[in-house]
């Protein structure tokens, strides 16, 4: 319980520390319905625990607002009513401070709940989901930010110096994959999603996976060489995306004939050496192609996953969000937590700079859209052999 109760501590004022930079006007912004306003996040996350513990389970518990549930619930039909999701930069108001009042006044009522006499394992389950989900929203926090501030005319930085300092592709080289059954899925017994049980195997075939991210300067080759313009390298839906403008990694400009990428750090020239990042599926598998090669399958990634570096950029695997062999969903509105998404994602392994500290598993599966780039995404290549 101690344990946990620190964790919750920890999680809840690292969300307040991503956010320390930023200005008042930087809290409210939604450029795109993908990407949320900071505000909204430190409110949703702090609705999870008052939603999903304090009403439940804290005796004579008091909503903080009537309307909250309402302004801050992001997708659970079970619960409700809510805002529309692209509306949410429309909520000048509450302001920053009094979502900031409605988070100190959740953390002192769960602070209550641990003192009660509740039984825990009732709840206990649900303050570790609470503390992983907000972890989630502190990496869409960072990928958020990144697009508010990257997509201001001006190019702010969010802090001279930042969790992009320091990435790399990690070595050169390959591991091999010999042929054979691999066993797949969360096998411990700490915290795990839903998405991750059902230990099942796989058959894999013989592979050889590169030990390195796939760098700006090998990106760029691709792009100079006409990548984008050659649509025998793309998905058919890819080449339609690429149609529409889309041309380039997310971050990329070109200014007077120099290539330049917007980091955390503000405008800077493009690094080579750098692994690629902000990059949707469809440019994932579009370079692969134009290399000969392939994108990783998630089990390949799964089982390699001691061999290679983790927590750099999110690598987008061949593989569709779907559930392993006799996946269940919770009863209730956490059941809507994960199951409800596996159509139309795509699979993401590896972690990256911007998820916290313990949160990434070797099982963990991350999804998203094909054409998502916001995200702090890369390229691992392997082949066949
Ligand atoms: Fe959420």
């Amino acid at each position: 319980v101690a344990r946990l109760q620190q964790q919750l501590d920890v999680t809840r004022k690292l969300s307040l520390t991503i956010v320390k930079p930023l200005q008042a006007e930087d809290f409210v912004v939604q450029p795109i319905e993908d990407v949320s306003p900071p505000k909204w996040h430190l409110g949703h996350t702090t609705w999870f625990f008052e939603q999903f513990l304090l009403q439940p389970f804290l005796p004579n518990y008091k909503p903080f607002h009537a309307d909250f549930s309402f302004l801050f619930n992001s997708y659970y039909e079970s619960v409700g009513k809510r805002v529309l999701r692209g509306t949410r930069g429309n909520m000048t108001r509450p302001s920053t401070k009094e979502v900031l009042n409605y988070r100190a006044y959740v953390d002192e009522h769960l602070q209550l709940l641990f003192e009660s006499d509740v039984a825990q394992d009732e709840w206990m389950p649900l303050i570790e989901l609470g503390i992983h989900h907000e972890q989630q929203h502190q990496e869409l926090l960072y990928a958020d930010i990144k697009y508010i501030l990257g997509h201001n005319p001006l190019f702010p930085a969010y802090a001279l110096t930042s969790i992009e300092d320091g990435l790399s592709t990690g070595p050169h080289g390959t591991l091999d994959i010999s042929e054979g059954l691999y066993t797949i899925g969360y096998q411990g017994d700490g915290f795990h999603f839903d998405n991750e049980k059902g230990v099942h195997q796989v058959f894999l075939s013989k592979a050889r996976v590169n030990q390195g991210l796939i760098s700006n300067g090998e990106y760029l080759e691709f792009l100079q060489q006409g990548g984008y313009r050659q649509f025998e390298h793309w998905l058919s839906e890819g080449w339609t995306w690429v149609q529409q403008g889309n041309t380039k990694p997310l971050y990329w400009h070109e200014v007077e004939g120099e290539w330049m990428e917007y980091g955390l750090s503000g405008l800077q020239a493009l690094n080579m050496e750098a692994p690629v990042k902000h990059i949707s599926f469809f440019e994932a598998d579009a370079f692969a192609a134009w290399r000969g090669k392939r994108l990783l399958s998630e089990f390949e990634r799964e089982v390699l996953n001691e061999k290679l570096s983790n927590g750099q950029l999110w690598e987008w695997t061949q593989n569709a969000y779907l559930p392993y062999p006799k996946f269940d969903k919770a009863p209730g509105a956490i059941g809507e937590y994960n199951g409800k998404f596996m159509i139309n994602q795509m699979v993401l392994r590896g972690g990256s700079i911007a998820t916290p500290t313990g949160h990434y598993r070797a099982s963990y599966r991350n999804f998203w859209h094909t054409h998502h780039q916001f995200q702090f995404t890369g390229i691992r290549l392997a082949e066949y052999c």
